[in-house]
């Protein structure tokens, strides 16, 4: 998209550097994807809790609540959706910027707008974390009533079953929560990010 003349990007005097000193942990967005019902909402919270009580600066972005606002005149077109995605990618490109640890969970279906979201970033600066539930699963879980909703038709373009969902094809971490207890998931993530010291400056 074109941008407008006459506009000036100013350096920040604060670099992100700085920043990861002054908190003593890097910032990076840790990106959940997958199904309605798959688990996002429940590890993000549950990871967000475990992190803050290593002393981590978190925030969460999640796909109810941030169509309550910034996003409530999108709807679930493939446009919507995908301009939904962008809207939250700058977003977490400026927590990141501000030092924070951000947590998304936001179904996310197409491939190509969460590519875009990590083009955005810096190298290292977005983790993909496929959050994998079976549809059957999800449906039986089915906890807000949407999938019985979208079955007898009341609501339409619903993930899953009249619109798509495409998996990640390498995500930096795989979460089966139809195998996987919370506790371990909240576990591999940690481990993951102690691995690859973002939890140290
Ligand atoms: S996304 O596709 O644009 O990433 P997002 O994560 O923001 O979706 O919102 C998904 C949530 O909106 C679902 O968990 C569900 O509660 C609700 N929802 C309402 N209508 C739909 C629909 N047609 N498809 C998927 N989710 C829907």
């Amino acid at each position: 998209m074109h941008i407008p003349e006459n506009i000036v990007w100013h350096e920040s005097s604060v670099t992100k550097a700085e920043r990861a000193n002054q908190k003593k942990h890097k910032s990076v967005v840790i990106w959940f994807t997958g199904l309605s019902g798959s688990g996002k909402s429940t590890l993000s919270v549950a990871l967000e809790k475990a992190l803050y009580h290593l002393g981590i600066h978190t925030y969460r972005l999640d796909g109810d609540n941030v169509r309550h606002g910034l996003n409530k005149n999108l709807g679930f077109s493939p446009e919507d959706r995908t301009e939904n995605i962008r809207r939250i990618g700058e977003v977490s490109k400026l927590m990141v910027d501000a030092g924070i640890v951000t947590l998304t969970a936001f179904i996310s279906p197409y491939r190509e707008d969460r590519d875009k979201v990590r083009a955005i970033l810096d190298e290292n600066e977005f983790i993909e974390v496929f959050v994998k539930c079976s549809l059957d699963a999800c449906e039986q879980r089915d906890p807000k009533g949407l999938y019985k909703k979208a079955r007898s038709g009341e609501i339409k373009d619903f993930t899953g079953i009249d619109a798509p969902y495409e998996e990640p094809v390498h995500p930096e971490i795989l979460i089966d929560t139809e195998k996987e207890s919370l506790e371990d998931s909240i576990q591999t993530i940690i481990k993951y990010l102690e691995i690859n010291k973002y939890l140290s400056k």
